[in-house]
């Protein structure tokens, strides 16, 4: 702390950034305390969710089946900040505060005018961002006398993620691994096991919808919309033993997430610096909305105006190629029908590296605010993120997982904008998680195996004849 409170000392003066430091560290009392909820501030009113069977707006009973009443209750909160539970907050401590690094080096091979900044998520037990609401998810079904949780993964991070939370709070977990992500992924799954984790390669024999896929095409690489239905048959027909647990898209994962950027918060002051541009990943959209929203809430409230960056692949292009629509968010339309850009809930993606980011949909609060011309979003192809990839881990020392490495490819792309306008601009990334388990991926693109894909307009198209027809006005 004495370099970070020597560039406080000079924030007093004037606010030029800190050049003493590379990492700017918070202390443990530094932890948020509270999570935030963009639902309080956001200027657009929120879609209604639909019961799949009926197209009616669901009920917190229809809810319950899946989830414990805590969770539905901060699904459908629009209290601006919620406390986060002390139990939750002591395994917090095991990794956070995480650090926010100024990525000196890589600007340097850069030869950019931009400063960069990442928020380095890949320090948690599991791996990635992932725990930051496993563990509350765990924690609320503990409490609310669940037996089981059962979820889907798709890179394995999230099963990850949640193995190690269930094994905290003394809960089973079954996990349904994408059939391609468990051939590529193998440690992920020992690793999963090793937390005490059941996993099973998606589409499986253990359900109906499993079953039905496979009668098709026995040979299904699956999808995370397979995966989901598997995962929501298992917990609905349970009896209430065991219920569901999603790593993205819902508002409570979103809200969950904020602690991110509330650290970055004060850590970017540390800095003595204010982002121009916050960029991050989407699969599902957590790990973004989790650095974007509270900065979406300054832009909002304080007057400030960041630019706000969604990164997703040219395989799997639902903010900048999907229709934004009523759809369902599985393959087997069990789970409920929301309003997002989609791809289509019968997508299934090309095998492209980046397991997490291959989802048909977009979280409702994200797709609302891009629609909304809050949030910008690109698209990048699979060579080029992992070009940016390799660049980062040779600067940085650091190898990005393949969803992340997405962010660092807009980065480098802002900051070489940046340098070519003659630009100071302050960038900051979220680095969601680290690419330890991910060789296999790196292995291609260094043999140069890895071909680029871009998702054709035609079958999102096609995609939309099968969209729910829904009655509600939008
Ligand atoms: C490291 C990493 N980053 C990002 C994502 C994408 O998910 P989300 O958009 O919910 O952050 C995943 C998903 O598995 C992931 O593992």
């Amino acid at each position: 702390m004495l370099l970070g409170s020597k560039c406080l000392h000079i924030k007093q003066q004037r606010r030029k950034p800190c050049l003493t430091k590379l990492n700017f560290l918070l202390n443990e009392s530094d932890l948020p305390r509270f999570w935030y909820n963009i639902n309080a501030d956001s200027p657009l009113p929120p879609a209604p969710v639909l019961r799949p069977d009926t197209l009616e707006p669901v009920t917190p009973d229809f809810l319950s089946v899946l989830f414990p009443m805590e969770i539905i209750m901060q699904e459908v909160s629009t209290e601006q900040y919620i406390q986060i539970p002390d139990e939750v907050r002591e395994i917090y401590k095991l990794y956070r505060p995480t650090p926010l690094l100024r990525a000196l080096r890589f600007e340097k091979a850069l030869g950019t005018t931009a400063h960069i900044y990442y928020k380095y998520e890949g320090v948690s037990p599991a791996g990635s961002h992932k725990p930051n609401t496993a563990i509350p998810q765990a924690f609320y079904n503990k409490v609310a006398g669940t037996k089981a949780l059962t979820t889907e993964t798709g890179a394995g991070q999230w099963g990850s993620a949640l193995s190690l939370a269930c094994n905290f709070f003394g809960l089973e977990v079954e996990v349904f691994m994408v059939k391609i992500s468990y051939q590529q992924k193998s440690y992920r799954r020992v690793m999963m096991e090793t937390y005490g984790g059941k996993v099973f390669a998606s589409p499986t024999d253990r359900t109906n919808f499993g079953r039905s896929v496979l009668e098709k095409d026995p040979n299904s690489p699956g999808s995370l919309g397979i995966a989901i239905s598997e995962a929501v048959e298992v917990a609905a027909t349970s009896g209430g033993k065991k219920k569901y647990s999603l790593g993205s898209v819902l508002n409570h994962v979103l809200m969950h997430q904020s602690v991110i950027a509330e650290e970055a918060l004060k850590q970017m002051d540390l800095a003595n610096e204010y982002p121009e541009v916050v960029i991050g990943c989407v699969g599902g959209g957590s790990n973004f909305g989790g650095l974007a929203y509270p900065f979406l809430r300054e832009n909002l409230k304080n007057g400030k105006r960041t630019r706000l960056l969604a990164v997703e692949p040219t395989a799997a292009p639902s903010l900048t190629k999907g229709i934004y629509a009523f759809d369902y968010g599985d393959s087997a339309r069990m789970a409920p029908v929301v309003k997002m850009h989609t791809l289509g809930h019968g997508f299934v993606p090309p095998s492209i590296h980046a397991g997490g980011l291959r989802y048909h949909g977009m979280a409702p609060s994200l797709s609302a605010f891009h629609d909304a011309g809050l949030i910008d979003a690109v698209a990048v192809q699979q060579n080029a993120t992992f070009e940016a990839a390799i660049q980062f881990a040779r600067t940085e020392g650091i190898i990005p997982a393949p969803e992340s490495a997405h962010a660092i490819r807009a980065a480098i792309d802002e900051a070489m904008d940046a340098k070519a306008k003659g630009e100071k601009r302050v960038i900051l990334l979220n680095l969601s998680g680290h690419g330890n388990f991910d060789m296999r991926a790196y292995e291609a693109y260094l043999a140069g195996k890895l071909e680029d894909y871009e998702y054709p307009a035609e079958a999102v198209k096609e995609a939309m004849k099968e969209l729910p027809k829904v009655k509600i006005p939008a």
